[in-house]
């Protein structure tokens, strides 16, 4: 059965402007898209969240990138897990059966790469017609200790361990824009060489790239014959005609 990997930025469901501030209405409103959807179509679902404002000021007050630190780690983390909590209720009362998967417990990393990702259960709960829920976590690290993984990192791993039919990245913009905040409808990797100038880490505080490494990582999925779209989940409606399937935002493909 086909397979959709959605991703929802932290930049959508909380206010990254200030600390631990979650948008229940938003994470509510986009419960609805997905579980509406999920019943409708009988499809495989997986869905992926950032951070936001909970997890990214305590990697950075305990400089995660540069060292490690447990207590850090143990506070990121405890971060997370609060607003994955929040979208895995909120994805239940809307109808939808979703459980929490955390990277922290089934992932390992390498020097920041992610090298392993224990998918047995999520396989056995899209068999069962769960929506798994992953979420951007700290990671232990062979090299560095910990590290920080980002849903956008997480995307390209499980699209190819788990061979995705179709993938998307919910943002707070309506894709990626040019330098006169046009959305580009289309990114291969040579157009990209041309127009990574004009694209940028995040406004607010977010150690994992913002929509460079966004673009990064869904550039090299999509050298690997896989491609992805990046839309506006912050607009009603948006993320619902991703999964039924209309060109919404910025198409990121190989040619
Ligand atoms: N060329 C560009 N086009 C669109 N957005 C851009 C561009 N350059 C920089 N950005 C910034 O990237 C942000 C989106 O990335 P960001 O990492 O903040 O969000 P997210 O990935 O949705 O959230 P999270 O990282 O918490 O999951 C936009 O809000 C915008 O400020
Ligand atoms: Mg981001």
């Amino acid at each position: 059965m086909s397979l959709v990997i959605l991703k929802i930025g932290g930049s959508v469901i909380t206010d990254k402007g200030s600390v631990s501030s979650a948008r229940k209405d938003e994470i509510d409103r986009i419960s609805e898209e997905v579980a509406s959807f999920s019943r409708d179509s009988g499809s495989n679902l997986i869905l992926v969240h950032g951070a936001g404002s909970f997890g990214h000021p305590q990697a950075m007050k305990y400089k995660l990138d540069e060292r490690f630190d447990a207590e850090g780690v143990y506070l990121t983390h405890v971060s997370v897990k609060t607003l994955n909590s929040m979208v895995v209720e909120s994805l239940n009362r809307a109808g939808a059966h979703a459980l929490p998967v955390h990277p922290l417990s089934s992932c390992l990393l390498e020097n920041g790469k992610l090298i392993e990702f224990q998918l047995s259960q999520v396989k056995l709960m899209l068999e069962r017609g769960i929506i798994p829920v992953i979420h951007g976590d700290v990671v232990m690290d062979r090299i560095k200790g910990a590290a920080v993984l980002s849903g956008d990192r997480i995307i390209p791993y499980i699209a190819l361990a788990l061979n995705a039919s179709k993938i998307g990245a919910g943002s707070d913009v309506d894709g990626v824009m040019d330098a006169d905040g046009i959305v580009i409808k289309k990114i291969t990797p040579l157009s990209f060489a041309d127009m990574k100038k004009n694209i940028r880490g995040s406004t607010s505080t977010d150690v994992t790239g913002g929509m460079l490494g966004k673009v990064s990582e869904l550039l090299e999925l999509a050298g690997k014959g896989i491609s992805s779209r990046i839309f506006n989940a912050g607009r009603k409606g948006v993320v619902s005609r991703f999964l039924y399937g209309e060109d919404v935002g910025t198409l990121i493909t190989d040619k």
